[in-house]
């Protein structure tokens, strides 16, 4: 099994819902360590930048501007296969489609409103996790 980094985000619909420590918790009962967190209210800019690839997509516009509805809380997860451990985590990307259990089913209502956001690839963990932290040590546990 590999040491893995991963970039999550919970989103602003769940930190509304006030369900961070729940959707924290789940992460640490899976084995994932949080290795760094912050709070954001991100700018227009910063949404579309990280959403880039994205940028064509039909519904681009409106995750920005959900994006940017309210604080989101960001966190790099640590563990062995942390990508998709937190992807198995989270449940697919359309709550009505995730498997019971997991994030999305238990705190989404909306395939915008998702709750989560979760590397896809060790490459987008990279590059995510330098998008938004990128000036910090990030500690190894
Ligand atoms: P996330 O994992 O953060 O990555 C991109 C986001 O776009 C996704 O979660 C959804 O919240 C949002 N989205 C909205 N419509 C779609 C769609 N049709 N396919 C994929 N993502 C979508």
């Amino acid at each position: 099994m590999a040491l893995q980094r991963t970039l999550s985000i919970i989103k602003p619909d769940a930190v509304k819902k006030n369900v961070i420590g729940q959707i924290l918790s789940r992460f640490e009962g899976a084995e994932l360590k949080i290795s760094a967190m912050r709070f954001a209210l991100l700018s227009r800019e910063e949404a579309a930048g990280f959403y880039a690839v994205h940028k064509d997509r039909p519904f681009f516009k409106d995750l920005v501007e959900f994006m940017i509805s309210g604080p989101v809380c960001i966190q790099v997860l640590e563990g062995d296969e942390a990508i998709q451990k937190n992807r198995d985590l989270m449940g697919a990307t359309d709550p009505k489609q995730a498997d019971p259990g997991t994030i999305r089913a238990d705190f989404a209502e909306s395939i915008d409103a998702n709750a989560v956001h979760g590397s896809d690839s060790p490459e987008n963990a990279a590059t995510e996790i330098a998008y938004f932290f990128p000036n910090m040590n990030i500690y190894s546990r």
